[in-house]
């Protein structure tokens, strides 16, 4: 029996369910929790490769992501996010940001899951609610960034904690640049749709643009989302799998 455990604010929910064995009746009611809570974890899960991306392809198909290095070429579509010894600099991935912004159709999901993981207490992941982080939005803002579109790249702040990974791919790795609307209706609800970790700047110019982009994408955004991450943090477990699967890019719920 599939049991939903739902965060503080619900924002994001354990699922506990084996993974291995999971029934059509399952994964309709794990794209309602998706829908619903944005973020889903399964603890101590004992996914192979070819089981992993057989559960990702129940939610549609699978992306290639062209900036990393595939597992291998059996599993192409599995990217491994790892810090080697001789690795400098802050961590892969780490500041608040969302995956793949910087291409034109970025994915709807982003599936993580954990192999080996530093000790305890050593390898939290926050994620945060975009949806609360909107709703907490002045009025005036929400006005004043109706329309407005925002720009992405690969090469944004983050991109210095990806440098060493990115390499492995081989020399031909272009920049890849973008442009979104920084809010987003899905359904009926409304969303910010933003990633301080590649956003370059505003497409279009606006009034008080560098007092804008500082204080409300960079700080107050950030500090939004912050605010609402703090119902949760996942403690990676150390040797068991677990595995996370969070929502990123949405025109409408998955059915
Ligand atoms: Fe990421």
């Amino acid at each position: 029996m599939l049991k939903i455990i739902p965060n503080k604010k619900n924002i994001g929910a354990q699922i506990i369910v084996n993974l291995k064995d999971i029934s059509n009746k399952d994964i309709s009611k794990i794209k309602k929790a998706l829908n619903k809570y944005g973020m889903l974890y399964f603890k101590e899960q004992k996914l192979t490769s070819k089981l992993f991306i057989k559960f990702a392809k129940y939610f549609g198909n699978l992306a290639n992501y062209p900036r990393l290095k595939g597992l291998n070429k059996k599993f192409p579509q599995i990217t491994v996010v790892q810090r080697k010894s001789k690795d400098k600099g802050p961590s892969f991935g780490e500041q608040f940001h969302t995956d793949s912004i910087y291409t034109k159709k970025p994915p709807r999901f982003t599936m993580l899951l954990s192999k080996l993981v530093p000790k305890k207490g050593k390898a939290n992941t926050e994620f945060c609610s975009q949806y609360l982080a909107y709703k907490e939005l002045p009025n005036s803002i929400k006005r004043k960034f109706k329309n407005i579109k925002a720009k992405y790249s690969s090469e944004g702040p983050i991109s210095v904690t990806t440098k060493e990974r990115v390499k492995e791919k081989g020399k031909n790795i272009k920049e890849l640049k973008s442009t979104h609307k920084i809010f987003r209706k899905i359904s009926t609800n409304h969303s910010i749709y933003c990633s301080p970790g590649h956003f370059v700047g505003f497409s279009s110019k606006i009034k008080n643009q560098e007092k804008l982009k500082n204080f409300y994408l960079i700080i107050k955004l950030r500090r939004s989302f912050s605010f609402h991450c703090l119902g949760k943090k996942i403690n990676w477990l150390y040797g068991i799998t677990d595995l996370c699967f969070i929502k990123q890019h949405l025109s409408k719920e998955i059915e």
